[in-house]
């Protein structure tokens, strides 16, 4: 009883804060959770929750997070590009991606970042995936593909980075960006099965970027597009177990799942809005709590 006493006295000391998450849909988000494991783990009295904004309503809702001096906010689909006209200033990074998912309040303004791109790179480094001289392939030309594309122009003498999207336009557009970025970026043809197949199993590295596998569809890699030594990463963390990484357990190749870019995007967001070290355990914990650790 008294030690309950002294922690929430203890507490109280400490600044109230409120995050929170916009986006639409927003129901399934796991967001609130990481974050507010991570910060009941650390005593803090800051609480985050999330916001169903439709598109239509982003310019108020924004109007009325600066109203109520919100200390910070993560921006999901659809408004991650949108954002940006509501904003009053931008990392550079978030800049150059041209989509921001986490919004700091600075003195009373709004600055937007990408921590997507954290979210890309830190499960590969953690790896030590050696960079140079290899073959990338990219699957998808969305705001994911172009962080990861921001976050790789920072790795050395990688030797190609193939990229394949159903819309050819955006296609170009995310192959100007990786040129833009000093990468050696080339496009394939969404249809050709073949040509996909030998570049796949070429690439040491391989990232889903679109939303295939959300609601269990075939990825259009199969198990014989993939060598023992490539490592698959699907962004896509529901089910954890997508198609495209039971196909890269099926060959034998290393796996990087869709959850570890949640992790570590939220893990950035947590260290830009409370600069303190985030913990990455705590968050992992609270979202093995919902669908278990996969083995
Ligand atoms: N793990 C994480 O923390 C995390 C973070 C961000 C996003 N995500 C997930 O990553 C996915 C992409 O996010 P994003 O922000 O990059 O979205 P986005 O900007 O809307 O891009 C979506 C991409 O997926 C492609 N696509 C969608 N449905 C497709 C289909 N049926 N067949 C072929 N291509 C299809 C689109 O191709 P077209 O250009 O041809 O339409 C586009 O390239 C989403 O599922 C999102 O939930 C995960």
């Amino acid at each position: 009883m008294n030690e309950d006493r002294t922690i929430n006295s203890k507490k109280l000391k400490k600044e109230f804060k409120t995050f929170c998450i916009i986006g639409d849909p927003i129901d399934h988000s796991l967001s609130p959770l990481i974050q507010n494991s991570a910060f009941d783990s650390l005593n803090l009295n800051y609480s985050y929750i999330a916001f169903k904004v439709p598109p239509l309503e982003l310019e108020e809702s924004i109007k009325s997070l600066k109203t109520i001096n919100i200390s910070g906010f993560n921006v999901t689909l659809p408004h991650k590009v949108n954002i940006i006209n509501h904003l009053d200033n931008l990392s550079d990074e978030a800049k150059v991606t041209g989509a921001v998912n986490t919004v700091k309040n600075e003195d009373g303004k709004f600055v937007g970042y990408n921590t997507d791109i954290n979210g890309i790179i830190t499960p590969l480094e953690e790896r030590q995936i050696n960079f140079k001289d290899i073959e990338i392939l990219i699957l998808g030309a969305g705001g994911s593909c172009r962080a990861a594309l921001v976050g790789l122009s920072k790795k050395k003498d990688i030797k190609k980075i193939n990229i394949v999207n159903r819309d050819q336009n955006k296609l170009d557009k995310v192959i100007d960006l990786g040129k833009g970025l000093g990468l050696r970026c080339n496009p394939l043809n969404y249809d050709d099965q073949k040509a996909l197949g030998e570049v796949s199993f070429n690439s040491k590295l391989i990232i889903n970027t679109t939303s295939i596998g959300l609601n269990n569809e075939s990825s259009p890699l199969k198990s014989n597009f993939m060598s023992k030594d490539a490592f698959v990463f699907d962004i896509v963390y529901r089910p954890v177990f997508t198609n495209l990484l039971n196909n890269a357990k099926e060959a034998g190749s290393n796996i990087i799942f869709g959850y570890e870019m949640l992790i570590h995007q939220g893990a950035k967001s947590f260290e830009l809005w409370t600069d303190m070290k985030a913990p990455i355990n705590v968050m992992k914990k609270a979202l093995f709590g919902i669908f278990g650790e996969p083995k």
